[in-house]
C-alpha cells in the first residue's frame, strides 16, 4: 500500500528531508510519498489531528515543534521522553507514537562511518541545548559514560545533566576549563550555533590544545566545514560535519516507518548534491 509521510515544522521549505526520503523509497521500490508540511505554532495541535484522520502513516518533527508536540502524541517513547523531545512519529496500531532519533543518529554514523567505538571514548560536548541534550542523553542511554560538558551557560549544563535518568560520571566545565584540557579527550562534539552563518570565522572555543588522533564532529553542515573544524584538522585531527548525523536519523526514522534498511550512502550523496 502507498503510504504518505512527511515533515512538519516553520520554516520548512529548506527541508532536506523530503529529498533524501523521497529518493530511498524510489531506490526501493517503495510506492510512499513524503511532502514537507508547513504548520505554524498555534495550527500544531489541528495539524496533528488532521494528519491522524486522513492517514498519514509517519513523519518527522522540526523546529519549532519538537519539544510541543509531545501532549499531541498517543504514546513517547522512554528516551524521546528523556529528552524532551520527538522528531520522529510512527503510526502504530492508530497511535501516534513518538521517538527521537537525533542522538541515536549522531551514534550511528560515529559507529558506522568512523567505526568509533564509543564506550572506550573520553567525550566532551560543547553546548547545553537541545541538540546537545538529544546526543548526551542518546549516549549515556547506549552506556556511554565518560562524558564532560562545556557551555558558556554552566547552569544550564548542570540542569542538562541533573534532568538526566541514565547514569554518567559527567564534569561540568567553563569554556575556559575546557580548553585547558582539550587534549584529555578522545571525542568533542560541537553543538552551539557558533560557526553558522553569519558567525562563520567564530570557534566555540580555542583548539590548539587538542592531540592529532581527536576526532572532532561539529554537527553544523551548512558550512560544511566549520572554523573550528578547519582549525581541529590543522592540528591532525580527523573531523566530521553534522551531516552523518542529518543523515542516520533520517535512516532510523525510515527504518521505523518502513522495516527497510535505505542505502545511506545514496542518501548522503543525494543530500551533498543539493547543498552544492
Ligand atoms: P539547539 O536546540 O540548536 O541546541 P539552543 O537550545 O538554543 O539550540 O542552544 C544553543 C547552544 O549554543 C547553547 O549551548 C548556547 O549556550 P548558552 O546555554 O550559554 O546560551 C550556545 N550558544 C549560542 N550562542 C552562543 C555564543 N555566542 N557563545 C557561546 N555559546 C553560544
Amino acid at each position: 500500500m502507498a503510504n504518505i509521510y512527511g515533515v512538519i515544522g516553520d520554516p520548512i521549505a529548506h527541508s532536506l528531508s523530503p529529498l533524501m526520503h523521497t529518493d530511498a523509497f524510489r531506490s526501493l521500490n517503495l510506492d510512499h510519498c513524503y511532502f514537507p508540511f508547513h504548520v505554524t505554532s498555534n495550527h500544531l495541535e489541528e495539524a496533528v489531528k488532521g494528519m491522524k484522520v486522513l492517514g498519514i502513516a509517519g513523519f518527522n518533527v522540526t523546529i519549532p515543534h519538537k519539544t510541543n508536540i509531545i501532549p499531541l502524541l498517543d504514546q513517547i517513547d522512554p528516551l524521546a521522553k528523556a529528552i524532551g523531545a520527538v522528531n520522529t512519529v510512527v503510526r502504530e496500531n492508530d497511535s501516534f507514537v513518538g521517538y527521537n532519533s537525533d542522538g541515536l543518529g549522531f551514534i550511528r554514523s560515529l559507529k558506522e562511518e568512523w567505526k568509533r567505538e564509543l564506550e572506550k571514548e573520553k567525550v566532551l560536548i560543547i553546548g547545553a541545548g537541545g541538540a546537545a541534550k538529544a546526543i548526551f542523553y542518546s549516549l549515556v542511554h547506549d552506556g556511554v559514560q565518560a562524558i564532560d560538558i562545556c557551555n558558556r551557560t554552566t547552569e544550564r549544563a548542570k540542569q542538562l545533566v541533573e534532568s538526566c535518568p541514565y547514569p554518567s560520571e559527567t564534569n561540568i566545565l567553563t569554556m575556559d576549563e575546557a580548553e585547558k584540557t582539550l587534549d584529555s579527550y578522545s571525542l568533542i562534539v560541537q553543538t552551539t550555533s557558533i560557526g553558522m552563518s553569519p558567525n562563520m570565522n567564530e570557534t566555540p572555543l580555542s583548539i590548539h590544545n587538542i592531540l592529532p588522533n581527536t576526532h572532532v564532529v561539529d554537527i553544523i553542515y551548512n558550512p560544511f566545514e566549520t572554523a573550528l573544524l578547519k582549525a581541529a584538522k590543522e592540528k591532525g585531527a580527523s573531523t566530521s560535519n553534522g551531516l552523518g548525523m542529518f543523515i542516520y536519523q533520517g535512516a532510523i526514522a525510515f527504518e521505523k516507518w518502513t522495516g527497510n534498511v535505505p542505502d545511506v550512502r545514496r542518501m548522503k550523496q543525494i543530500v551533498i548534491n543539493q547543498l552544492g
